[in-house]
């Protein structure tokens, strides 16, 4: 196996067929979709280098693209797909912060969102910095949320009005300090004190008298 990630390009366009049918038979054996998009939809990606493949050799490994919306204010890292055959290794994870990477690359002052039902995408974007909120806190732009139709969740989100539903919402700001901070993976549930420079702490004081 010698599996390598790429921003991909139209050298790729051969694989867009197959990405197609992963998502869609991922997505029925989920319950819950993603965004269903059109072979051509997926051709744009990888023409206009706005998303990322990999590759073992020539077969498919795992695919993710890149969205704008609200005229540029958010980007989406979306439809995260890795092969069965290929799942538990590591790939996602690769995939995930090579699309995170080429986004801060290509829009350097936009909010990247993801929306996920799914425990690994939570784990991999909270690593990266990602924080979770509400719908409130994403894109109104009516197009994205289209993209839920495919979704049999989609009348949930219709009937809240599009503010919630069974996905997370994670958000990754630019301009937030802590969000720019990824958690340090050992860490990521423990509570760490800042140090405060100048200040010492109580055992330093005692141990004085
Ligand atoms: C979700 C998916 C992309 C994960 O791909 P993968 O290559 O197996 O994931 P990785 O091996 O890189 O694992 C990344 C992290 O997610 C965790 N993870 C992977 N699959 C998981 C699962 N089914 N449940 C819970 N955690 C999972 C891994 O343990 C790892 O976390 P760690 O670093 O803390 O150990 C893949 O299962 C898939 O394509 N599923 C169908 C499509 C889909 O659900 N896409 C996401 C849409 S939002």
């Amino acid at each position: 196996m010698n599996v390598t990630i790429h921003v991909a390009d139209s050298s790729h366009l051969q694989h867009a067929q197959e990405i197609c049918d992963l998502v869609f038979v991922s997505a029925q054996a989920r319950g819950t979709g993603i965004a269903k998009r059109s072979i051509e939809y997926i051709e744009e990606k990888m023409r206009t280098s706005k998303s990322v493949i990999a590759l073992d050799g020539d077969k498919l490994v795992g695919f993710s693209y890149i969205e704008t919306w609200q005229h540029k204010k958010f980007v989406a890292n979306s439809g995260l797909i890795v092969h069965p055959d290929y799942r538990g290794m590591g790939f996602a994870k690769k995939i995930k912060n090579r699309i995170f990477e080429l986004s801060k690359t290509l829009y350097p002052n936009s909010k990247i969102f993801s929306i996920t039902t799914g425990l690994a995408v939570m784990k991999m974007n909270t690593e990266l910095g990602f924080k979770p909120v509400t719908f409130s806190e994403l894109t109104d732009d009516k197009e994205f949320w289209k993209g839920c139709q495919g979704c049999r969740n989609f009348d949930i989100l219709q009937r809240n009005d599009y503010k919630m539903c069974l996905c997370t919402g994670l958000l990754y700001d630019p301009k937030d300090k802590n969000s720019s901070q990824p958690v340090a993976k050992p860490f990521a549930n423990k509570i760490v004190k800042p140090i405060v420079k100048g200040k010492r702490s109580r055992k330093s004081f005692r141990k004085k008298k």
